[in-house]
């Protein structure tokens, strides 16, 4: 039993009697989280802090998997919540809320023209997939990074335990900013491609007009273009990353930070494609829900009303040229880099002097949960992060990269993990 997280590990003994992997998420779950350095439980969050049932406080940049964008307990969005709940939460005909949020998504989105809403990322670009499918009689799906649990996708990757190899076989994965993999994989089954479906951004920038290219191809091919904005919705601009690199997709999805940590996704798109949810089945009991909608509604005039993204933008800059710095100066940039967007950035460890990119970032997530910075090594921004705590992840840095630095050269950083390293996770980005 470790002291600093003896709550958490007694804990954990107890859910994993009653629940797989003790967590819903598996990214959440103790298959990310090296055992006898991590807490498991969280007590408690508000703003850009996270408190753990041992009573360890951290910066949180984690953020809920980056669904949390306003900070935690967001005060507007915490107050049109508690005025809906005294009203109802789920009724017996769809509320106008429903309406009013798909309104907005039309003003802010440029690819929206009509809305449906559901609860998980998964469920709309799984509806994304079957309006596409519906509406080109088609059956074949390219992807290009991660879009959910649901068997058409995830029967790509490496957990593919259960999906059915009929339902393998239709789906096929082409790589970013790599035109000619997807060019290839439409090549080899003429007019049998549905939907080219793909996150337009995570960790690297879109090059040499990769994503009009991608349009191009995919229209050429007579399939439709979906971007899963699920990461990018509401955290790049406030249209989305389309916005952002000026590419209008036919479908677009998006969940996560639409509703502040509230469960709610959306299947955008152009009116033709949209009507196609009328005749194919995407219905739930919750699509309606409406605290998390009333949530959304606070979040999307909030981005409109205040510069949450400009501050996102400010803040991850800080961080990325502060990294930069601090791997130039230890003259690291062989262990560690970073990349991607300001508001969701990515370290990536890697391979060196003998020691594997599992066992470095293992070290990492160590040393900074033992500092009180909540990272698995991406930088999930929200509104709440202030400046002293970006000044906070920097110094926590330059202390733990110099021990990294310095135990990678000396050949001791084994001898510093105080426990296992990380089993490697399947990488789906
Ligand atoms: C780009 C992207 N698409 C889809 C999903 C699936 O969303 P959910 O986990 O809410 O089902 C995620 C979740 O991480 C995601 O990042």
């Amino acid at each position: 039993m470790t002291e600093r997280y003896k709550n958490s590990e007694a804990f954990l003994d107890r859910a994993l009697k009653v629940i797989p992997l003790a967590s819903q998420t598996f990214s959440k779950s103790k298959t990310a989280l090296p055992f006898g350095v991590s807490p498991y439980f969280v007590d408690r969050a508000k703003g850009s802090r996270m408190w753990d049932i041992d009573g360890n406080e951290y910066i949180d940049f984690v953020n809920g998997l980056a669904c949390v964008t306003l900070g935690y307990c967001d005060p507007d969005v915490d107050a049109a919540v508690r005025q809906q709940m005294d009203s109802g939460v789920t009724f017996s005909l769809p509320h106008r809320l429903e309406t009013e949020v798909a309104e907005l998504l039309v003003e802010m989105i440029p690819c929206a023209e009509q809305v449906r809403f559901a609860k998980n990322g998964t469920d709309a670009t799984s509806g994304a997939i079957r309006v596409a499918r519906a509406f080109t009689g088609r059956s074949r799906v390219a992807v290009c990074g991660y879009h959910g649990w649901q068997d058409w996708f995830i029967g790509t990757t490496a957990r593919d335990l259960g999906v059915p190899p009929a339902v393998k076989e239709l789906t096929q994965a082409f790589a970013y900013n790599d035109i000619g993999s997807l060019e290839r994989l439409l090549a080899s089954y003429p007019d049998e491609f549905a939907a080219v479906i793909l996150e337009p951004m995570n960790s690297t920038y879109p090059r040499d007009g990769f994503l009009e290219k991608v349009q191009a191809a995919t229209h050429q091919h007579g399939a439709l273009l979906v971007f899963d904005e699920t990461i990018t919705g509401f955290r790049y601009t406030t249209g989305g990353a389309q916005q952002e690199f000026n590419v209008t997709p036919d479908l677009a999805t998006f969940g996560k930070g639409i509703a502040n940590g509230y469960p709610l996704s959306a299947l955008v798109g152009k009116t033709e494609y949209m009507k196609v949810v009328e005749d194919i089945f995407f219905s739930g009991t919750f699509g309606g829900e409406t605290l998390s909608l009333a949530a959304a509604k606070a979040v999307l005039l909030k981005l409109r009303r205040e510069p949450v993204l400009q501050t996102l933008q400010l803040r991850g800059q800080k961080i990325i040229d502060g990294v930069n710095q601090l791997v130039a100066s230890l003259a690291m940039a062989h262990v560690v880099g970073i990349s991607g967007h300001p508001s969701w950035s990515f370290l990536a460890f890697k391979a060196a002097e003998g020691f594997s990119a599992v066992e470095i970032k293992t070290l990492f997530i160590q040393e900074v949960f033992k500092r009180g910075i909540y990272s698995l090594g991406t930088h999930n921004l929200s509104y709440a992060h202030s400046d002293a705590d970006i000044d906070r992840l920097l110094a926590c840095y330059q202390e733990v990269f110099g021990l990294i630095a310095q135990s990678v050269s000396d050949g001791t950083l084994r001898t510093l993990l105080e426990c296992e390293p990380l089993a490697p996770l399947f990488k789906v980005r």
